[in-house]
């Protein structure tokens, strides 16, 4: 049985709490479950939409279409080898869960993404990441169903064309496959990456270095900075941070001596897009229902009852004073709907 929710309503689907509603919405624990819901959709002429945890999205109106929520279940251990295991995940998985999971038993690899909200259907498609540490670095393989054909796919790493922020599952196949399971690859005697930011120093006032300690480190950190959606709206980094020539950082840092950055492919620079945004005095400003987080300016937040327009609006502002001052395009991380 699986049952199609009519006017659903998503205030609390979307981590940034804006009240819209679905015009149908299902939740999906088995793939065959998604499928008959593809079917549904066509059968009715709805456009459908994937939402997971809603942790990256910004709804600018009611959706009017099918939502399918994937609740799909399990870890379960694949491969069990000498230095790694390797674990096939349902998309469903809460993100953190699969991270508290790995780091008790002494698998490494995902540490360094503690507390990052969401789901792991959605961890791919943007290869999420954090102090130091992306999703791929430990993903083997994306399994998903094909919204067109509706058969089943599988993706190896190479496949989903992974880069910052990116994945093939946001350029060429951009709505076009529903992730059901990942694959990931976890190590047994786990090298730590503590060299991002202030991690280290995080680190040193725990008992020891391990994955344990990186997962706590990283958590007090997020703690600190980031704010917690279940008490202010948001949805994490609204926007990437810019890989800027370095020809065009030079001349930034000949006015900004300070300006933090960090290598990028290619000789270009990465410049972290909260300081850009600092600079041009947004931190901590209020805009009507919605402003700039005090402790981190790439944090847009819901300060009441925000609309999704409201924060489009005030991130359409952010974007052009940084083009004015920086001349830097800043480009959005979140989805907006
Ligand atoms: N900075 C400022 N002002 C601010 C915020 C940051 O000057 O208001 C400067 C900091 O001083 C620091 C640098 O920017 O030198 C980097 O800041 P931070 O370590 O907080 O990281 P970030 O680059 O702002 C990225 C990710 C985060 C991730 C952190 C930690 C993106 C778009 N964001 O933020 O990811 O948690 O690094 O690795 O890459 C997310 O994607 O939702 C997210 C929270």
């Amino acid at each position: 049985m699986i049952e199609i929710k009519k006017d659903f309503p998503l205030k609390s689907r979307n981590t940034f709490g804006l009240d819209v509603n679905a015009r149908f919405f299902v939740e999906a624990s088995k793939a065959d479950k998604i499928s008959f819901s593809l079917n549904y959709a066509s059968y009715y002429n709805l456009p459908i939409m994937v939402l997971g945890g809603g942790s990256n999205i910004l709804f600018t109106k009611n959706y009017e279409g099918l939502i399918i929520h994937p609740l799909i279940q399990g870890i379960e251990i694949t491969d069990d080898a000498q230095q790694s295991i390797t674990v096939r995940v349902g998309a469903g998985i809460t993100w953190d869960s699969l991270v508290e999971w790995s780091v008790s038993r002494g698998y490494g690899g995902l540490e360094n993404l503690s507390f990052i909200p969401g789901d792991v259907g959605a961890s791919p498609i943007q290869n999420i990441g954090a102090y130091g540490v992306e999703a791929k670095d430990s993903i083997v393989k994306v399994e998903g169903l094909n919204i067109i054909t509706k058969k089943m796919i599988e993706f190896t790493n190479a496949e989903c064309l992974f880069d910052y922020r990116y994945s093939i599952f946001k350029g060429e196949l951009r709505h076009r496959v529903i992730i059901t399971h990942v694959h990931f690859k976890l190590s047994k005697s786990p090298t730590l990456t503590t060299h991002y930011g202030n991690l280290d120093e995080e680190i040193e006032k725990l008992e020891e270095k391990s994955i344990k300690t990186v997962r706590e480190a990283v958590i007090n950190i997020r703690r600190r900075k980031l704010p917690d959606p279940a008490e202010i709206g948001n949805a994490g980094s609204f926007f990437k941070n810019p890989v800027v020539k370095a020809s065009n950082f030079e001349s930034i840092q000949s006015k900004f001596d300070k300006v933090p950055s960090y290598p990028a492919a290619e000789n270009n620079v990465k410049i972290p897009a909260g300081w850009l945004i600092e600079q041009c005095g947004w931190k901590g400003k209020q805009i009507g229902n919605c402003g700039v987080h005090k402790d981190q300016a790439l944090v847009i937040v819901n300060l009441g009852n925000a609309t999704g327009k409201e924060i489009l609006d005030l991130a359409h502002q952010i974007q052009k004073s940084v083009v004015d001052q920086f001349g830097i395009e800043l480009e959005m991380e979140v989805n907006v709907v």
